[in-house]
C-alpha cells in the first residue's frame, strides 16, 4: 500500500484495501440541500460561476456520503459559452443555445475574453483544494468536443445528434474548423483547471455511441488524443478519464488511440467482458444503471455487488454507467455507498 489518496492509487493500478466510489452528478437535484441552495442563487448558472456556492454545492454530497472523489460543480456548456455562444438553462427544458450550424457563426466564436469568462471557474478549483477532506480527490472536467458540439450545432439536446451528424458529413470543413477550436479551447481549459489544483480530469463523451465507425475515430478519438496530448506536454503524469458512452466494442481501440488513463463505462457493457478485455488495459471506472439508484431495493443491491464481485479484482473504480438523475430517493445513495465501503476484495 502507498500513502496515495484511495482514488489516485486506483486510477494507478495500484492495490487499494477497499475499492474507491463517486457518482456522476453526485452534486445536483436529487439533494434538497442542493434544491435550497439553487433556490436562494436564481439559477443553475449562477451557482456554476459563483465560487462560493459552486464550492457549497460541490461539498454538499461528500458531507453525506463520504466519496473518495469531489467533482467540480459546473457544466460541460460553460465552454460554448465562453466562446462567444448565448446560452441558457431552462426549466424542464435542458440548455438552450443559439445554433452555431454555418461557417459565419463558427468564425464568430473566439477565444477572446474566454479564460476571463471562467475566472469564477478556476477560483472554484482553487478554494476546492482546501475545502475537500484530505483523503478525497478532485476531479475537475469538461465535455469532450463530439458532445459539445452535438449541442453547439443543434442549439439543444436530441435524442440522434442528427444537426452535428449531418454538418459533419455534408460541410466537413466547417465542422472541422469548429472542432479544432473545441481541442485549443478545451486543452486551455482543463490544464487551467490542473494548474488550480484538479488533480485528475475526465472528459464527458455523452454521445459518442450514436457515431458510425469512422466517425468517431474522426470526432470521438482524435479530438480526445490531441487534447490528451496538449495536457501532457507540461503535466505528463495527470490521470485522465474518458467516458465515451455508448462505445461498446471500440472502448480497447478508444484507450489505445486516445491515451486515457483510465474509463468510465456505461450500463451496457458486459461485466466479463469489461473484466478480459479493457481492465488488462486500463483501470474501469463504473457502471450501475441509474435507475436501479432510483429503483432500490435487493435488485439494486445484488446488481452492485455483481459489479464488485466481477471488477473488484482488477483496477475499479465503483460509479454509475450516467449521472444520478434527479428522483434518485437520496437513502439509495446512501445504501449502495455502504454496501461499496464495506466491500471486502476477494
Ligand atoms: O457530476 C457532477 O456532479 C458535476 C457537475 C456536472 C453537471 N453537468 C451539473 C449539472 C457535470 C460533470 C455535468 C456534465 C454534463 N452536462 C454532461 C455530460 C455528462 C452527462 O450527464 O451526460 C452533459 C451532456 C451536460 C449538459 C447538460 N447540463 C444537460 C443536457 C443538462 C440538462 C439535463 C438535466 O439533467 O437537467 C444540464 C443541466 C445540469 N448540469 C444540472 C446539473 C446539476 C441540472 C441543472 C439544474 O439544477 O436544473
Amino acid at each position: 500500500m502507498t500513502n496515495d489518496k484511495l482514488f489516485l492509487s486506483a486510477l494507478k493500478s495500484n492495490p487499494v484495501n477497499r475499492i474507491p466510489f463517486w457518482y456522476m452528478r453526485q452534486a445536483g437535484r436529487y439533494l434538497p440541500e442542493y434544491m435550497e441552495r439553487r433556490k436562494t442563487a436564481g439559477s443553475f448558472l449562477d451557482l456554476c460561476y459563483s465560487p462560493d456556492f459552486a464550492v457549497e454545492v460541490t461539498l454538499q454530497p461528500l458531507k453525506r456520503y463520504q466519496m473518495d472523489a469531489a467533482i467540480l460543480f459546473s457544466d460541460i456548456l460553460v465552454v460554448p459559452q465562453a466562446l462567444g455562444q448565448h446560452l441558457e438553462f431552462r426549466q424542464g427544458e435542458g440548455p438552450v443555445l443559439t445554433p452555431v450550424d454555418t461557417a459565419n457563426k463558427i468564425n464568430g466564436l473566439s477565444m477572446e475574453g474566454f479564460h476571463e469568462h471562467l475566472a469564477p471557474v478556476y477560483e472554484t478549483v482553487n478554494r476546492l483544494g482546501a475545502a475537500i477532506p484530505e483523503t478525497t480527490t478532485l476531479i475537475g472536467f469538461a465535455g469532450a468536443p463530439w458532445t459539445v458540439a452535438t449541442y453547439m450545432v443543434q442549439g439543444h439536446g436530441s435524442p440522434d445528434q442528427a444537426a452535428a451528424r449531418s454538418l459533419a458529413f455534408q460541410e466537413e470543413d466547417v465542422f472541422q474548423g469548429l472542432m479544432d477550436l473545441l481541442v485549443k479551447a478545451t486543452s486551455e481549459y482543463l490544464i487551467k483547471q490542473i494548474e488550480k489544483g484538479a488533480e485528475v480530469i475526465q472528459l464527458f463523451d455523452t454521445w459518442a455511441g450514436n457515431l458510425p465507425d469512422d466517425q468517431f475515430r474522426k470526432w470521438a478519438i482524435e479530438p480526445v488524443k490531441k487534447i490528451i496530448e496538449n495536457i501532457r506536454v507540461n503535466h505528463p503524469d495527470i490521470p485522465i478519464i474518458g467516458f465515451p458512452r455508448g462505445a461498446g466494442c471500440r472502448y480497447p481501440e478508444y484507450i489505445r488511440a486516445t491515451g486515457v488513463t483510465a474509463v468510465s463505462i456505461d450500463t451496457t457493457l458486459p461485466l466479463d467482458w469489461v473484466r478480459d478485455h479493457i481492465q488488462p488495459l486500463c483501470p474501469v471506472q463504473g457502471n450501475l444503471d441509474p435507475l436501479l439508484l432510483v429503483a432500490g431495493g435487493p435488485q439494486m443491491e445484488k446488481r452492485v455487488l455483481e459489479i464488485l464481485d466481477c471488477l473488484s479484482g482488477g483496477p475499479f473504480i465503483f460509479n454509475l454507467g450516467h449521472g444520478i438523475v434527479p428522483q434518485t430517493p437520496p437513502e439509495h445513495v446512501a445504501r449502495v455507498s455502504e454496501i461499496v465501503r464495506e466491500y471486502q476484495i476477494k
